[in-house]
């Protein structure tokens, strides 16, 4: 696997490869490798002739300094992780790179990032993700992108600005990979301590709360919402939203009509000092199966499958 720092150079690199119609894959992270982010590394090898993965912490993204500074970075261990899974090319720019001096643009998707994550973080966070994903595109021109399902919101947001700037990219979503306990993997998991780890599980939980009571016949979504927030209150966890939107528009849901209009749950909640979110497709369908692993075996998640937008 090659490092490479500069946009001139990847182009270069990715030249030859695309006169010759490689299928080019990328998989944009901030780092601090885990699970979710091999996982979608593995989905980009299995699927494509040459596998890039970009690693830049952007600090246009962050709504709190405190968050940015406190962000983990270890970039050997990152790269020796990456290589491990067969990535060919990972792209990790300095900065200055991204943002010469007197950059002016900010890509803005106005509606979907009002609310939820928008809402509690700020627009701002956003427009971080947009701009820097929209040049990431553009700058790998890949044929497809994978995207972890962990971040629904910023799944929308990205599959949006795609379709709306005409951007030739498929989108891959790729399920939430979890630790054994439903705890939905995150570089911010590595700061929960002691009693926090063991609170942290209720987010999942509250989910599976939300499940249980759609699939035994509630379809009021006050009364889901209200045995979601029974779990995380009696966690003590100090919940930002829970909430039944729809999967498509993230606007909420007052009746659930699933299949006809599917939901998805949300939740955001700060743990001692960390901010986790988590989400969870909603099923009538008593049968099935795969919804929530507790414990996400690479066969259960083989199975749950992917969504390609
Ligand atoms: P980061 O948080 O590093 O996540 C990179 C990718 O990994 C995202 O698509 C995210 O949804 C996915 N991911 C994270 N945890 C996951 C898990 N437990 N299971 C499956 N996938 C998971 O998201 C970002 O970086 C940034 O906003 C970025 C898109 C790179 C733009 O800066």
């Amino acid at each position: 696997m090659r490092t490479i720092r500069t946009i001139a150079e990847l182009r270069a690199a990715l030249a030859e490869p695309r006169r010759h119609d490689a299928r080019i894959g990328l998989v944009p992270t901030m780092g601090a490798f885990h699970e979710g982010h091999l996982s979608l590394m593995r989905r980009a090898r299995q699927d494509c002739d040459l596998v890039v993965v970009s690693l830049f912490v952007n600090p246009t993204q962050f709504d709190e300094t405190a968050d940015l500074v406190a962000y983990p970075r270890d970039e050997r261990r990152d790269a020796a992780l990456a290589a491990e899974v067969g990535v060919d090319l990972l792209f990790a720019p300095a900065a200055t790179e991204l943002y010469p001096d007197g950059f002016a643009t900010t890509v803005s998707v106005a509606g979907l990032t009002d609310r939820l994550e928008g809402a509690f973080r700020g627009r701002a966070h956003f427009d971080g993700v947009a701009t820097v994903v929209t040049k990431l595109l553009n700058i790998v021109a890949p044929a497809v992108a994978f995207l972890g399902q962990k971040d629904a919101q910023q799944v929308l947001v990205i599959r949006r600005l795609v379709r709306d700037l005409s951007l030739p990219v498929t989108i891959e979503v790729c399920p939430t990979v979890r630790e054994r306990d439903g705890l939905a993997m995150s570089s911010r998991n590595e700061r929960l301590r002691g009693a926090d780890r063991a609170r942290a599980t209720a987010l999942h939980d509250a989910l599976l709360a939300a499940d249980a009571a759609v699939r035994t016949g509630e379809r009021d979504a006050a009364a889901v919402a209200a045995a979601a927030s029974a779990v995380l209150d009696g966690a003590g966890v100090e919940t930002e939203y829970f909430e039944l939107v729809s999967a498509d528009t993230l606007a909420p849901v007052t009746e659930i009509q699933e299949p006809a209009r599917p939901v998805l749950a949300v939740v955001a909640a700060r743990v001692g000092g960390t901010r986790l979110i988590d989400n969870q497709m909603l099923t009538t369908d008593r049968q099935a199966t795969g919804l929530c692993p507790g414990r996400a075996e690479p066969e259960a998640r083989a199975a749950a499958g992917s969504q390609v937008s």
